[in-house]
């Protein structure tokens, strides 16, 4: 099958309470893993590539790896653009084959963030390309989002319903207290969401499809043994797998994970290389890397999405 928009998954998921896993994919095992995962499972799935993984892999490379994976399946497979920070970037990823793009203006004023959305959306849908916007600030760690005191980072959900109508994006990505990379809840303090506020985004705007960012658990398992063979990662935490369920059979409908993966790529190499300390065939690591991705994939699609056989 060829590459699909994500309206059709969305109204789907919507409307069955499940969300769709967006794997973030820098390198063909990493793309390899995920497919054969949901092709297993048969469900579908959203591959993106941030600026940085393009700038990494090149732009034709990993189109024409995620067009080879997608053409040997049946199960509907996106290609979305993830954090696109300026017009020209989701143009060209428009052009250049993407079936739907992020473009993230959370950071701008919100009349500004309206514009560029906007102009983004208008450009997009011309060629049947899905558009999701950011509102609210998902911060790090270090900007004490995630304690259930700090009111400033939150999307407010009357904006988000404003921000929708005025921009006319396919999707919304809120701040409800997660946050990107393995860091997510300082030491000592609880895994925390506000689902209060999900409830009023998804109040405001019945049936539309929300998007988690900063979705990963930071799966413990992956951390001890990347610990256990030679590496030094401390007070890593994430967002409970209970939380993401729930949330998945909520409003959201993309559930964002990139940290997860490049744990289970790096626990994988560590634990080969350590265990086979001879061996310097990188097929031979990296299929363990592939191995252990595809692992990941299948818990999340069967524990947290909850989207088995909804290809
Ligand atoms: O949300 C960010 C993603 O994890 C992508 O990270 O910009 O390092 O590729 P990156
Ligand atoms: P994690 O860092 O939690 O995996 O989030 C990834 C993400 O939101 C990509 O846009
Ligand atoms: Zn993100």
């Amino acid at each position: 099958m060829g590459l699909v928009n994500t309206k059709e998954m969305f109204d789907k998921a919507y409307r069955n309470n499940y969300a769709i896993g967006a794997f973030n994919v820098n390198n063909m095992e990493t793309v390899q893993g995920i497919i054969e995962g949901c092709k297993e499972l048969n469900s579908p799935v959203i591959l993106q590539v941030s600026s940085g993984a393009r700038k990494y892999a090149g732009h034709k490379y990993l189109l024409k790896l995620i067009e080879a994976a997608a053409s040997e399946t049946d199960i509907p497979v996106a290609l979305h653009l993830d954090h696109g920070d300026t017009f020209e970037l989701c143009k060209n990823c428009i052009d250049g084959g993407f079936t739907s793009v992020m473009i993230d203006g959370s950071h701008l004023p919100y009349e500004q963030n309206v514009e560029i959305t906007k102009d983004v959306v208008q450009y997009a849908h011309k060629y049947n390309v899905t558009v999701e916007g950011e509102l609210g600030r998902l911060a790090g760690v270090e900007d004490d989002v995630n304690t259930p005191d700090e009111k400033s980072f939150y999307t407010s959900a009357r904006q988000a319903k404003e921000f929708v109508m005025q921009t006319g994006v396919d999707s919304l990505a809120v701040a409800i207290g997660t946050s990107h990379g393995a860091y997510k809840f300082k030491p000592g303090h609880k895994a925390f969401l506000r689902f209060d506020i999900l409830e009023d985004i998804q109040k405001n705007l019945p049936e539309f499809p929300i998007v988690l960012h900063g979705a990963s658990s930071v799966i413990p398992e992956l951390i001890e043994d990347i610990n256990s063979y030679g590496g030094d990662i401390n007070n890593a935490s994430g967002i409970p797998e209970d939380m993401l369920h729930k949330a998945s059979q909520m409003a959201v409908c993309k559930v964002n994970v990139d940290s997860d993966l490049r744990l289970a790529m790096t626990a994988a190499i560590r634990k080969y290389l350590a265990l086979n300390p001879k061996e310097f065939d990188p097929r031979k690591y990296l299929s363990a890397a592939r191995e252990s991705i595809k692992s990941v994939v299948k818990h999340k699609i069967k524990y947290v999405l909850g989207c088995v056989g909804q290809a």
